[in-house]
């Protein structure tokens, strides 16, 4: 039988209709920016892999690290216990994030992060003695993860709704995003800075935390706002004294052209989630960090005040390995120079695309760039538009990997894809949307 039959049998893929998807396709190897399938098929990696890849599959560097530490500690229950990789990779994340943030703790996916993230802010508030706080704020459109605390603050990206009694209690506040030649942002900012006071004036004392995806909001659609307009969510959120929650899942590692999207946000926030790409793409691994402040505040002479959160694969060593060995290839292969890089050609691309008729909304931000395609109300993340199917199926054929959310096209390559490789990507995407314009163009 064949990998893909055994798959078929006995495999329950995630985000999959099962009855109508496509086969699986059986990878068989990755080098750099390419899977290659069984049979030799290879394909450009355009998705990044989920958007975890950061330096390109497979990097010697890190596999290196890995067998290393592999034959050195494997794993070791985290309670009670330290080992050098957990150690030194706080270390190193405290060092690369904004004071006040200095206190790691480890879980192992992006839903985790977020999920210790909530709880964290939640019983700080308990902790002090504060028992009205029991609600959150999040942005519309926001995608936290599939845990039942991420999708509470997640519940307006429509994946949810056989889940809608049982969530937690939220408050989604207006994400303004923006485009390229978007001449009513600042109308929409002011709107949606409005609707936000509205909230704070009604449920400020009641709000436990604030989450939010800092510039891009990934899963609904790319959909990027101004650092300006972050900053004044943020700054209003915390005059009421919220915790501020930046999830950086998606925008941490490099994705937005600096280490961390808030370098450009210029946001403290009191509390961050890191997964994704903190280990180059090789493991799951995940930190919340959290400010002195935070921490503090579960310190006591008995147990009930302390944070009973953990996960047997708690600052895994082989994850915290591979992090160490990701993190030393940001300098020595000088990894944002390369995404400023992608991001100029990316635009150029965009330029090109947006003559499409049809073609809207132009993004980029460090190694994204998205565009929406069909009409503007149409609207970003309509995962229900047929387009984007036809246009996954079509780029396979033509060796990209290319993961459309329903209208909304996106790119968002590693780091490592070289520029002869970025641009047959971009020449072979302009020739899917050209073939596929009579589709979205009159939408
Ligand atoms: C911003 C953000 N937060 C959290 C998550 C959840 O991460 P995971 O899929 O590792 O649980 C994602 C996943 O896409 C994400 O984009």
């Amino acid at each position: 039988m064949s990998i893909t039959e055994i798959d078929l049998r006995h495999v329950w893929h995630p985000f999959t209709q099962e009855q109508t998807a496509p086969e699986p396709l059986p990878v068989a190897r990755a080098q750099g920016a390419s899977l290659f399938l069984e049979d030799g098929r290879e394909f450009l990696d355009l998705a990044s892999s989920w958007w975890v890849n950061v330096h390109g599959h497979c990097h010697p560097a890190i596999a290196e690290a890995l067998a290393g530490q592999a034959r050195t500690l494997e794993h070791v229950i985290f309670a009670g216990f330290t080992h050098a990789p957990a150690a030194r990779l706080a270390e190193r994340l405290v060092q690369a994030l904004p004071r006040p943030l200095d206190r790691v703790f480890y879980s192992d996916n992006g839903s985790t992060a977020v999920e210790a993230a909530l709880k964290m802010a939640f019983q700080s508030w308990r902790n002090r003695g504060e028992r009205r706080r029991t609600l959150f704020l999040a942005f519309e459109g926001a995608y936290h993860g599939d845990t039942f605390g991420a999708m509470s603050v997640g519940r307006s990206s429509g994946f949810y709704a056989p889940f809608e009694d049982v969530l937690l209690k939220v408050r989604h506040t207006p994400f303004a995003e923006t485009w390229q030649g978007d001449d009513g942002v600042a109308e929409r900012e002011t709107q949606a800075l409005a609707e936000l006071d509205a909230i704070l004036e009604r449920d400020g004392k009641r709000l436990a935390g604030f989450i939010a995806e800092p510039l891009v909001q990934g899963a609904s659609g790319m959909r990027m706002c101004r650092p300006e307009f972050l900053r004044a969510v943020c700054q209003r959120v915390a005059a009421q004294g919220v915790p501020v929650i930046l999830d950086e899942v998606m925008t941490g590692f490099g994705r937005t052209g600096t280490l961390f999207a808030l370098e450009q946000a210029g946001v403290l926030p009191d509390i961050i989630c890191l997964s994704k790409g903190l280990t180059g793409g090789f493991l799951p691994l995940a930190a919340t960090v959290a400010s002195t402040a935070i921490y503090e505040s579960f310190l006591g002479q008995d147990f009930s005040t302390a944070f009973a959160h953990g996960h047997s694969y708690t600052a895994n060593p082989l994850g915290c390995a591979a992090a160490l060995a990701s993190l030393a290839l940001f300098e020595s292969e000088r990894t944002l120079e390369r995404i400023a890089a992608i991001r100029r050609a990316n635009q150029a691309w965009l330029e090109q695309a947006v003559r499409l008729p049809g073609v809207t909304r132009p993004r980029a931000l460090g190694s994204i760039a998205a565009v929406n395609l069909g009409s503007e109300g149409s609207g970003a993340g309509d995962y229900h538009a047929a387009v984007g199917p036809l246009i996954k199926a079509r780029c396979l054929d033509l060796g990209l990997l290319v993961r459309p959310m329903g209208n909304v096209v996106y790119l968002m390559p590693p780091a490592c894809i070289t520029p002869e490789e970025l641009s047959r990507a971009h020449g072979t995407l302009l020739q899917v949307l050209r073939e596929a314009a009579p589709l979205y163009s009159q939408a």
